[in-house]
């Protein structure tokens, strides 16, 4: 007789029945209890109906507002504090065991002090609210890739959106059954006295995320919003992930997977390390151009990969998650076509404006710009007001299985095999449109020496950033430990994808971006796709190998040679200064930087002594 109703507690407000034997899961749940002290503890089912009444409930005490009924069927908008906008990389911890795990890139705190502070903030945090119980698997539900982790929150808005985002409810314990599970704990941090009235959005202004890697546990508190509350996602999916992959032979990281169907329905599929609001989602969901006939490309995840070697030495992925969380602004009929009809109806959007019959607008999404909105504080809106109508990092929560362009293979638990890794950040200057790696170490170096210009999280931070892999947010343990992870993994691959370096965000002297994008990246992408098949042409530059204007695919735009000559050029005292530049980013390591990658750093330097003051692509 599995699942039969275990009663939880004789504390007599706790609503529900907990439908799990886990003695784990239900004395952690009770010790959680007794520390948060909620007036009523919840345990999710999943189920529609269980959604529809938490939705209800949020409309009703002001966080959710409904859309038009017609124009956004069974969706939301929510607008949060003005304080709580996006992930805090500030007050991110990783409290492993010593500073030196954690590594330069992350914030340490001592485990033992740190949960000392947990206790102090999370005792009686709870008072006044619901503690939602919410069992999700992070992958298709019994997938030997998949993870399952329980989340206990505070928040209803989270509840709702961990059944959009991952596979969540009474399945999920059924999987689980008495196996172990990563345990999740999230608190908004504003703890209601009696008959005090709630907030439309609460929270804390102090934030902690906090992750315990040896243990594989999370704490998260004073913030509702995106990665600091969802905690399968960054946290689990990516910084706990990170040291799971670590320790077992495999990988966790910041990546879109997607598949090619060329004309003669030949299949591959690459994943692409981007940061943070720099073109994942639109590169997942991309449409090719006119001219691509015949050409398909499907998505299986815009944010998470999973990826494990099989028993063949080939690298085989899943995404972990089931939902999009993506970055609203900027998305429109030609950026992101597939996006605008996954977000017809069943969606939850945060943080963008409000149209005066009921729907949503935001920067960038046509052309033409409405007279009148309510912007995303809640404040009455008109084009010119100074102000912007949505926030820059409001985003749209949508069911991965509403993308029009989703892989059949999607929820295949065995994920799809990987030809090529792309990695790129947005570098507005001096910097090549695509070229490849010359093996899998300088792939690795590649990635490990990316660049970005900041964006939402990164508070304060300069104009550039390095951003390894796209994971300077989100490894759960020392990068340079990380980056020696990634060789070894190549060591042991029959078939080692190949590795590429692209910037769609290169710019002109006048601000405008050189490249169209989007669509058209599908002609870096075909390049790509054609060398690990081996047969597309390039030469051999100091940064790779870089494809001739002849070598890439023009039917259809009208992209002159000199642009493209002007954007693959190589500039030797600026690529010097980057190699300098490189090496302080690496002496942050010590002794723990793999030398392969210091090596590499030399090759270049000396490849660029070696080329004329600019080396031209020919
Ligand atoms: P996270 O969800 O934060 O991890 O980000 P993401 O990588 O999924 O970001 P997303 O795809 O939502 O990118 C958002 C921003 O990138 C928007 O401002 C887009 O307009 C811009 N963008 C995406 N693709 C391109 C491109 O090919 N060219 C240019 N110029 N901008 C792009
Ligand atoms: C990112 O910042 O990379 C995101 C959004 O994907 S959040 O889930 O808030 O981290
Ligand atoms: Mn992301």
């Amino acid at each position: 007789m599995p699942n039969s109703p275990v009663k939880v507690a004789k504390t007599p407000v706790w609503a529900r029945e907990a439908h799990t034997k886990n003695a784990r899961l239900i004395h952690w749940v009770e010790e959680v209890a007794k520390l948060t002290k909620p007036d009523s503890i919840h345990w999710c089912d999943g189920s529609q109906e269980e959604y529809d009444t938490l939705c209800n409930l949020l409309v009703d005490g002001g966080t959710f507002t409904r859309l038009n009924a017609e124009k956004r069927p069974n969706s939301f908008l929510a607008r949060s504090n003005p304080s709580d906008v996006a992930r805090v990389e500030d007050r991110t911890f990783i409290c492993s065991k010593t500073r030196e795990d954690a590594g330069p890139t992350n914030n340490w705190a001592n485990p033992d002090e740190m949960r000392a502070t947990l206790h102090g903030l999370f005792d009686g945090c709870m008072k006044g609210r619901t503690m939602y119980v919410i069992p999700f698997s992070m992958g298709p539900l019994g997938s030997d890739i998949a993870q399952i982790g329980v989340e206990l929150s505070d928040s209803a808005y989270v509840a709702v959106h961990m059944r959009i985002m991952t596979r969540m409810g009474q399945k999920v314990l059924d999987v689980l059954g008495d196996h172990d599970f990563v345990p999740a704990i999230h608190s908004v941090g504003a703890p209601l006295a009696a008959g005090q009235a709630d907030v439309a959005w609460p929270c804390n202004d102090n934030k902690y995320i906090v992750h315990f890697p040896d243990t594989r546990e999370i704490w998260s508190f004073g913030s509702g919003y995106g990665g600091n509350a969802l905690l399968g996602k960054k946290c689990f999916a990516l910084r706990i992930a990170s040291v799971m992959a670590r320790d077992e032979g495999w990988l966790a990281e910041h990546m879109l997977i997607l598949g090619v169907k060329n004309p003669a329905g030949e299949k591959q599929y690459v994943a692409a390390a981007f940061p943070s609001a720099c073109g994942k989602t639109n590169f997942a969901m991309l449409i090719p151009p006119e001219s691509y006939k015949g050409w398909e490309i499907t998505t299986i995840g815009d944010d998470i990969a999973w990826i494990k070697p099989d028993a063949n030495g080939k690298l085989r992925a899943i995404n972990p998650e089931n939902g999009l969380f993506g970055v609203a602004p900027g998305t429109n009929e030609k950026s992101n076509p597939n996006a605008l009809k996954t977000l017809k109806a069943n969606c939850i959007f945060t943080n963008v404006a409000l149209t005066d019959d009921g729907d949503v607008w935001w920067e960038g999404m046509t052309d033409e710009v409405p007279s009148h909105l309510i912007d995303w504080t809640g404040q009455d809106w008109t084009p010119g007001c100074g102000r912007a109508a949505a926030h820059p990092n409001s985003r749209f929560t949508a069911p991965a299985s509403q993308v029009p362009s989703i892989d059949p293979d999607w929820e295949n638990p065995a994920g799809v095999p990987i030809a090529a890794f792309i990695v790129g950040g947005r570098v507005s200057k001096s910097f090549p449109l695509v070229f490849q790696a010359y093996n899998w170490t300088h792939g690795v170096y590649l990635a490990a020496t990316m660049g970005s210009e900041a964006t939402a999280a990164a508070v304060g931070q300069a104009a550039m950033r390095r951003d390894p892999f796209a994971m300077l947010p989100f490894c759960g343990y020392n990068m340079a430990d990380y980056w020696s992870h990634w060789l070894k993994i190549g060591r042991n691959l029959s078939h080692a994808p190949g590795i590429f370096r692209v910037n769609w965000f290169r710019k002109d002297a006048n601000g405008k971006f050189i490249w169209p994008g989007f669509g058209e990246n599908m002609r870096a992408l075909e390049w790509i796709i054609g060398r690990v098949s081996g047969h597309a042409d390039a030469v051999e530059s100091p940064y790779g190998f870089m494809p001739r204007y002849e070598d890439l695919n023009w039917t259809g735009l009208e992209f002159p040679k000199e642009k493209y000559d002007a954007m693959a050029k190589v500039d030797r005292a600026a690529g010097l200064s980057e190699t300098v530049e490189q090496a302080t980013h690496f002496a942050q390591f010590g002794s723990r930087l793999p030398r392969e990658l210091e090596l590499h750093r030399q090759m270049l330097v000396l490849r660029l002594e070696r080329s004329p003051e600019v080396w031209e692509v020919k």
